[in-house]
């Protein structure tokens, strides 16, 4: 199964942020078929972004999308338009907007249907935040968010889970080998007893990754990847992280 790197922007990027991507681009026929490169700039600059990438292996994928095709949703952006910029994978779930805009597992799996439906790869972001794992219930959180934010009709090619402790994102304080293992481990087991998946499901690691601690991470059994957010920013950053899979 080859590697999958997503560098989410979140609200960052204006135009003279498309150097970046074009910096990917450049080093990007040096890339190992090992991985796939993926970058989620923010709506504004999919276009702009899609356009650079178009001949190269480089993905764009979108940070989130409305659970609706179209209607009266002002300010949203559905799946269907995500797919029609050329995007190819979206981020459901981030813990960010579970937080601050109350998204629920319930409107999470609607999400992740509706990019199904428009031929997009979900991101399907999962992670305890640090209460959860202090109480010693990381576990069946996680079973929990798996459970309900997975479509049932997924299959294993057609969907990603982002593993995201929610305590380690921003922090510069990534989990350490143990945890990363348990709950992918857990999140791979998880996955075979509810689903009818056979094989391995995608199971990406997000939460501080940078150059500096790439490689070990993507070397532990289960990850198969990463979501990188601070460190996607900058060119340099993300490709040496792009590099550090084997
Ligand atoms: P971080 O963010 O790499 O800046 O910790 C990861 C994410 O939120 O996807």
């Amino acid at each position: 199964m080859h590697k999958l790197i997503v560098g989410n922007w979140k609200m960052n990027g204006v135009a003279e942020s498309l150097q970046q991507v074009g910096k990917v681009v450049d080093a990007s026929d040096n890339q190992s078929d090992n991985v796939q490169v993926v970058i989620c700039p923010p709506y504004t600059l999919i276009d702009r972004a899609r356009e650079l990438t178009q001949n190269s292996k480089i993905s764009i994928g979108g940070q989130d999308c409305h659970s609706n095709v179209s209607g009266p949703h002002t300010g949203d952006v559905s799946a269907e338009m995500l797919a029609d910029l050329g995007a190819t994978f979206v981020i459901v779930g981030h813990s960010e907007r579970r937080d601050a805009y109350g998204e629920t597992n319930a409107l999470i799996v609607a999400k992740a249907r509706a990019a199904l439906k428009s031929g997009l790869t979900p991101i399907i972001c999962v992670g305890e935040n640090l209460e959860t794992r202090e109480s010693g219930e990381t576990l069946e959180f996680i079973a929990e968010q798996i459970r309900e934010s997975i479509p049932e009709e997924s299959e294993i090619t057609s969907i990603v889970i982002a593993y995201e402790p929610v305590w380690a994102i921003g922090t510069g304080k990534s989990a350490d080998a143990t945890q990363i293992n348990e709950v992918h481990t857990f999140i791979n087991a998880e996955i075979k007893k509810r689903f009818a998946f056979e094989g391995e499901v995608r199971i990406l690691y997000g939460g501080s990754v940078s150059p500096t601690n790439a490689k070990d991470i993507f070397t532990i059994p289960n990850v198969h990847g990463g979501l990188i957010g601070g460190a996607s920013l900058k060119a340099d950053s993300f490709l040496s992280i792009c590099q550090a899979v084997r």
